[in-house]
């Protein structure tokens, strides 16, 4: 096999078979095939697309790239959940221990973060002391315990899909859904979950900035699931403005603590955190329907399991359970800057991709790779979307640590405001669902 003869076929919008994908991927892991020709590759799919079938291919060649997490000694339908990624999207945090206090186990490989703010693995570092790093044995004996684990992905965890990232991220070849769906899918079936929800994200923050792509996406990654045979289904969620009030990775972990622990009532954080605990609860085999599962996601929620859930997993994973309690041992920010409002009128718009831009100038999020974040600063956000409010109201406050960096996160988050006259239509939170099939 030629590495250029697959190239032309893909340029030439012919499909390529399950041996000749085999053969890039694993000699691209390998470092047999150079960054060169695999770019030209990235752009043939990024302009002709796959068929379902090679999609499939490619997933299970990513795949089986490197270690494979085998989870088949713990007992019952294990469940993973996957977020496309967002600003102040904390969902993990609230529906894992929910999900696990049902007696589910969720076993949970998480990213970290590039670009707008950090990802779950950086949330969790927000908790003193907690371990983000466990070897794959830890990682299932933890979840046999407690029926909950999250840890950071290992170096040989699908490390096609890492070279693989890196490359795109260089040629412009992110934004295509066969490369999305494959590079997403590869670590879920890696990470050895029977069960897979997926929570895509469209809107001015997301990768998908419109409905129709965001069906698209889902639907491809629901039919890999089939074809591999891992009951998986699909929510497509709002990502317009930022999902949670607070931005930054001690703040998140701050908000789904008041969240578990019912000091806030009602939000849209919640409310999409439920809604994906409630088919978790179904794919997990412990509600017959979505209803059921809402019922008794809110349930777990009154009666305090997630809180309790959440301090076990810190207990486990060697970090302090009292930050749980006393919200000042998370890591804490010394400048304090109120943003005022510049105009009189309703709150037509909060751009989440800002938002998310001004808290990473602060340090809340990674610029690039190497960068290290600041734990404690962020943003909390006073308003939302279709609040009447007064010129020199306050809109959100900044915390930070350095001087300049609040200055220029402040003017940044002052644009992501937009103001009207008339009170605006405020959008729906859940979009759509993809059933498994
Ligand atoms: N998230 C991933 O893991 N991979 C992609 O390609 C895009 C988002
Ligand atoms: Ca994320």
């Amino acid at each position: 096999m030629r590495v250029y003869d697959l190239i032309f076929k893909k340029r030439e919008a012919q499909a390529l078979t399950k041996e000749e994908l085999d053969f890039l991927i694993s000699g691209y892991a390998n470092n047999n095939i150079p960054d060169y020709q695999i770019s030209a590759f990235l752009m043939a799919v990024y302009f002709q697309g796959m068929s379902k079938e090679e999609i499939a291919y490619l997933t299970l060649a990513m795949a089986n790239s490197g270690d494979k997490i085998d989870l088949s000694c713990i007992p019952g339908i294990k469940v993973d959940k996957h977020s496309t990624g967002g600003v102040g999207d904390t969902t993990t945090l609230i529906l894992a221990p929910l999900v696990s206090s049902a007696g589910i186990p969720l076993a949970k490989i998480s990213g970290r973060g590039l670009g707008h703010t950090g990802g779950t693995i950086d949330k969790l570092e927000a908790i003193p002391d907690f371990k983000v790093n466990l070897t794959h044995d830890e990682f299932i004996n933890q979840v046999k315990k407690i029926n909950l684990g999250i840890c950071a992905q290992s170096s040989n965890l699908v490390p096609a899909d890492k070279k693989l990232y890196a490359l795109r991220d260089v040629t412009a070849t992110i934004e295509s859904i066969p490369l999305i769906s494959s590079s997403i899918m590869s670590k879920k079936i890696a990470s050895g979950a029977d069960a897979i929800l997926l929570d895509v994200k469209v809107g001015s923050g997301a990768f998908m900035k419109t409905l129709k792509e965001a069906r698209n996406l889902a639907l491809t990654m629901v039919k890999i699931g089939k074809l591999v045979n891992k009951k998986t289904s699909a929510l497509i969620t709002n990502m317009e403005e930022p999902l949670g009030s607070m931005i930054g990775n001690a703040l998140e972990v701050k908000e789904a603590i008041l969240i578990l622990n019912g000091k806030i009532k009602d939000s849209p954080l919640k409310e999409v955190s439920l809604t994906l605990g409630a088919h978790l609860l179904k794919l997990g085999g412990k509600a017959r329907n979505f209803k059921e599962g809402w019922i008794k996601i809110n349930q777990l929620l009154n009666e305090g399991k997630g809180i309790e859930k959440l301090k076990e997993l810190i207990k486990f994973q060697g970090g302090n359970p009292k930050a749980v309690e006393d919200l000042n041992l998370l890591p804490q920010a010394s400048i304090f800057k109120k943003v005022f409002s510049p105009y009189s009128g309703y709150i037509s718009k909060i751009d989440a991709q800002k938002a998310g831009y001004a808290a990473m100038l602060l340090g809340a999020g990674r610029e690039k790779k190497e960068d290290k974040i600041d734990l404690g600063v962020g943003i909390i956000l006073n308003k939302k979307v279709g609040d009447k409010v007064n010129k020199g109201e306050v809109l959100a406050e900044i915390l930070g640590n350095l001087k300049e960096k609040v200055k220029i996160s402040e003017e940044v988050l002052l644009s992501a405001f937009y103001f009207s006259k008339k009170a605006p239509q405020v959008s729906k939170l859940i979009l759509d669902f993809i059933e498994r099939q």
